[in-house]
């Protein structure tokens, strides 16, 4: 099986962090997420993954130089402008010489979905094109995705206003499509697989999908990027993982509460940690406090400062001494 992963939005949603990077080379606990969403496909059959490119390039190219990434070969598609999902799609798919079957992922999303199963009743439909779809308790965020008795799809809204969704089972984001959709898509302009070639096969009735309960997180906002972190230490996906690397320095008097520190970070006296995620290299002076937020690679918190109401702190940045914030963004541009 050959798979699309799409790669290439700029991560508003993630910023200050995606200043520096692109969100699916950021860490999840250990290892950068588009290590974890390939390695997941490739458990369950994907060979070759394109990896659909546009915003810093670069940045996958230079971490995967001999194109394999968690067992799985890489192919670079690299958008010379965005495209948007389905025109992304569409030159990702001419460039790697798509022309069977094939998978198309969201890279921002953390799931234990079946890709195979997917496959099967895809094939068993008859179906154009088959979509996973996961149950959430605010669908207007997603692609809300009505069905009927036969799993067949009978409209594709994305992102509808608040209270507007017909259904709260929603677009999960991996696709099992058939060549003829890449007909669908112009070609040269920007077009949304969700707003665009999903409608069209809904008023053609080629489109199907499937509900699975599977473990599933977009991890494309500050909250998200938490919670499948702490959803990892918390064994929520199979075994524990290690919430704080061999090599983070803690001093004894510190308290690390239910929050991933990563690889060379140092925290000092009577510091205080708590559901929060501490990236790479970073430095907490000592007696501050971060709650609910997130520090960037390499970043600094001077001594005494409190950071709380998912703040989230960009690489390298340094927090003032004693500064108090409350949902902050920092740096506020890149
Ligand atoms: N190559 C390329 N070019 N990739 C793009 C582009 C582009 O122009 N625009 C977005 N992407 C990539 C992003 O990097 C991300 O991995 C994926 O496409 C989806 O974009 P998001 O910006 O994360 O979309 P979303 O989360 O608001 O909504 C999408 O995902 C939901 C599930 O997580 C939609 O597909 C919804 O329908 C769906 O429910
Ligand atoms: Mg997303």
């Amino acid at each position: 099986m050959k798979a699309v992963v799409l790669v290439g939005g700029f991560g508003t949603r993630l910023r200050p962090l995606t200043f520096t990077r692109p969100k699916q080379m950021l860490p999840i606990v250990d290892r950068p997420m588009i290590e974890r969403v390939v390695g997941v496909l490739g458990r369950h059959g994907v060979t070759d993954a394109v990896l659909s490119l546009g915003y810093r390039p670069d940045a996958f190219i230079d971490a995967y130089p001999d194109g394999r990434c968690a067992g799985v070969d890489l192919h670079y598609a690299v958008e010379p402008e965005p495209l948007d999902t389905a025109g992304a799609v569409g030159f990702a798919a001419a460039s790697a010489g798509i022309d069977d079957t094939f998978i198309v992922v969201n890279g921002d999303v953390l799931t234990d979905l079946d890709v195979a199963e997917l496959w099967d009743f895809h094939h068993s439909c008859g179906a154009e094109g088959t979509i996973a779809l996961t149950p959430v308790d605010d669908p207007s965020r997603y692609g809300v995705v009505p069905i009927d008795d036969d799993g067949r799809v009978t409209a594709f809204v994305e992102k509808p206003a608040p209270g507007t969704a017909p259904t709260n089972w929603i677009n999960a984001g991996t696709y099992v499509l058939e060549p003829s959709v890449l007909e669908r898509i112009p070609k040269g302009r920007k077009v949304s697989i969700e707003r665009e070639t999903f409608p069209g096969m809904v008023a053609d009735g080629t489109l199907f999908a499937l509900h699975s309960d599977a473990y599933w997180v977009d991890a494309g906002t500050p909250n998200t990027y938490v919670e499948v972190q702490l959803d990892l230490i918390d064994g929520k996906r199979g075994t524990d993982e290690v919430a704080v690397d061999p090599t983070a320095s803690i001093h004894p008097t510190a308290v690390v509460d239910h929050s991933v520190v990563m690889a060379g970070v140092r925290i000092g006296e009577h510091a205080i940690i708590r559901d929060s995620v501490v990236l790479p290299g970073a430095r907490l002076d000592p007696r501050v406090l971060v709650d609910g937020s997130v520090i960037g690679a390499a970043a600094r918190v001077g001594e005494g400062a409190v950071l709380s109401g998912m703040t989230v702190i960009g690489d390298g940045y340094e927090v003032r001494a004693a500064a108090h914030l409350d949902g902050a963004r920092l740096p506020e541009a890149g």
